[in-house]
């Protein structure tokens, strides 16, 4: 039987712009989607828009809008942003969508037929920044624990969902079913509420107070919102009642959600499912908050952090590994721009940019591209392979658990086992002195960062299938599975190997790292172009070169001095010692100002200037996007 996995993210309010606590859930969804594709399953990925309720209505009022208006901006920020995070969502679900609609409308009339819905007059605490009412045992001090807030009295007619003829099932299903809710200390929560008595569920306003729901099949002067709509998002966006895919997929959901919103999708939602006649979902996983300096994120105190602001200024696969890394999965987590620069400069530019680097580079010098043949294991070699074969097996079981930073710490240790192994087996001495052995040596280290490349692929897709073209292989990210990689050096490259510029550039921590952002959009204000004729652009004789050899030139900390065949072989002396490693430039393909008049600098003269781009993140040496020959004109 196909193994098939359905995994949905909250989804989220219309009243606000998505955050990078928005931004976590959904790259938590989609790392899961990605690494069930790689072990082998069919996947079904379900995010969206929750848009009905009192304070879409007043965020609309605010704007100027109508209530659908705003919604369909607030929808489209969510909707536009997914992509530029990378997030391979199948579907993007919006509460105000026709056939979501419906099947609220459906769910209702069963659940009503069943005797489980209710009309009752009700006077209780109702908190509008929660949307529900409280009971005077969950107030702290008399406020709601979530906004601060004194609730209002309200008193009025509603209908209420009997939720407490479901209590008991519920806790037997809990305890049956170990896994239901975790990590266990929100299973553990989950359990401790009910020990009190559930109070039944108000599912309705009247019109009178609201309008912007959906009105109930039972009664035109009331709207269900909130739960009783938003919730059933997780079966109508599969086609619920009959859809193909909801037979398909509904027995293999799984819920990611923050511990904000435990309760309704801890109760409510199973009591939901279980009086609709609808099988439980298999998994509720909960993560913690992100917190700023010790405090909630929140607009009011103008503390937001936007996904995007980061990934433009650190890339979008730094942001998805931080997020991955840094939060243990369940538990709270402070974000810092600081710690998401230590975590570039230290994971990224230095231990895996390296490696890939290194690799390569040894690849083409003294494989010209190819994977050479492992010849015989050695001890040490042995140690590696199992090592790495070892991440394959804890790999998936801590992915299967939600340990994603275990996850990364397995993958790291390989990265930095591999590293060491390059420099106590020093392949530049035995290509010298034993080319047999640098076979095995070099052949080992590929096969390594292939494992590697698939094993991160999940976190960050761009830079691993970057690695994977640069490694020749067939093929990239989900064309592999995880079976493949425990059959050691099954995969083979098809193709030469490629070096590409640098992953990861490190981020120069000198400068304040909270203030890149600032910086940068001063840059910009300043920036003023001074026109050139075309006449003088012409004089300017750019041509394609190769690096032959790099080295550092004693006493110069920025200095590099280069070998560049243009056709012809020169001395370049180029300012991008801090940016690149002499080693990994070797082979690299640039493009230089041929005509320039020669300049000493520290005691060499040099014969042209390399070009590169410079941003906040460092220089980025700008190459033709396909090899050119050597010396062809740059035009
Ligand atoms: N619309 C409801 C959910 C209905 S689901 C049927 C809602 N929306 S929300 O916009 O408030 O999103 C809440 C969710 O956003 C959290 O459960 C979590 O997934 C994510 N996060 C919002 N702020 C967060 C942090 N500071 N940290 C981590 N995730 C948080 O509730």
């Amino acid at each position: 039987m196909t193994n098939r996995f359905y995994i949905t993210t909250p989804i989220y309010y219309v009243n606000a712009e998505p955050h990078l606590g928005h931004a976590y859930s959904t790259v938590v969804a989609d790392v899961l989607t990605r690494f069930h594709r790689l072990a082998g399953y069919e996947t079904y990925f379900l995010t969206g828009t929750d848009e009905h309720g009192d304070k879409v209505v007043a965020a609309a009022e605010k704007a100027g809008q109508t209530p659908k208006e705003y919604a369909d901006r607030i929808s489209g920020m969510f909707r536009d942003l997914w992509p530029r995070l990378n997030i391979t969502n199948d579907h993007f679900i919006r509460t105000t969508d026709d056939y979501h609609i419906k099947a609220v409308k459906h769910v209702l009339n069963r659940v009503n037929e069943k005797g489980d819905i209710y009309f009752s007059e009700y006077e209780g605490l109702y908190c509008f920044g929660c949307e529900r009412f409280y009971t005077e045992r969950e107030l702290v001090d008399g406020r709601c624990p979530d906004h601060l807030t004194e609730p209002k009295v309200i008193k009025e007619s509603n209908y209420f969902f009997r939720m407490s003829n479901y209590q008991q099932w519920l806790i037997d299903h809990i305890n049956k079913h170990p896994d239901f809710i975790r990590p266990t200390r929100y299973r553990n929560e989950v359990l401790s509420f009910l020990k009190e008595p559930l109070e039944d569920l108000c599912i309705s306003r009247p019109k009178t107070r609201l309008t912007w729901g959906v009105t109930l099949p039972f009664d035109q002067n009331f709207v269900t919102y909130v739960w009783f709509d938003a919730l059933l998002n997780y079966v109508s966006a599969l086609g619920y009642p009959e859809g193909e895919k909801y037979e398909k997929f509904w027995h293999y959901a799984q819920h990611i959600i923050a511990k904000d919103i435990l309760k309704p999708h801890g109760i409510y939602w199973p009591c939901m499912l279980k009086s609709a006649g609808i099988e439980p979902y298999q998994q509720l996983n909960v993560h913690g908050y992100w917190n700023i300096a010790e405090g909630k994120m929140s607009k009011s105190l103008g503390n937001v952090v936007r996904p995007l602001d980061l990934v433009d200024v650190y890339g979008l696969d730094a942001f998805r590994y931080f997020l991955m890394r840094e939060m243990s999965f369940g538990l709270d987590s402070e974000f810092s721009e600081k710690a998401l620069v230590d975590r570039i400069n230290a994971d990224l530019a230095n231990d895996l940019g390296n490696l890939v680097s290194r690799s390569i580079t040894m690849v083409l010098k003294y494989f010209n591209g190819g994977q050479p043949e492992a010849v015989s294991l050695s001890e040490k070699d042995k140690i590696l392979k199992d090592q790495t074969l070892r991440l394959v097996d804890n790999y998936e079981i801590y992915m299967k658990g939600l340990e994603f930073h275990k996850a990364l710490v397995g993958v790291w240790e390989v990265i930095n086992h591999v590293n060491k192994y390059i420099d106590s087996m020093a392949p530049w001495v035995l290509a010298k002195s034993d080319p047999e052995r640098l076979k095995t040596v070099i052949s080992n280290i590929v096969d390594c960062l292939k494992i590697v490349s698939c094993l991160v692929w999940p976190f960050m897709p761009q830079s691993a299938e970057s690695i994977q073209d640069q490694l020749g292989l067939a093929g990239r990210g989900e064309d592999f599975t995880i079976d493949q990689l425990r059959d050691w050096g099954a995969i083979r490259p098809i193709k030469p190997m490629i070096k590409a510029p640098s992953l990861f550039p490190r981020i120069d921590t000198k400068k304040p790292v909270a203030k890149i952002e600032k910086e940068k959009e001063k840059k910009a204000e300043k920036i003023e172009i001074p026109l050139v004729s075309f006449e003088d652009f012409q004089k300017l004789d750019l041509r394609v070169g190769v690096i032959k050899s790099a080295e550092a030139i004693a006493g110069a900390k920025k200095l590099l001095k280069l070998t560049v065949n243009m056709g012809e072989e020169r001395t370049v002396v180029a300012g991008i010692a801090g940016h690149y490693l002499p080693q990994e430039l070797i082979g690299r393909q640039v493009v230089v100002v041929a005509n320039l008049a020669p300049a000493k600098l520290m005691g060499v003269e040099s014969h042209g200037m390399i070009l590169a781009a410079g941003d906040v993140s460092g220089l980025h040496i700008i190459a033709p996007d396909s090899p050119a020959a050597p010396g062809s004109k740059v035009k």
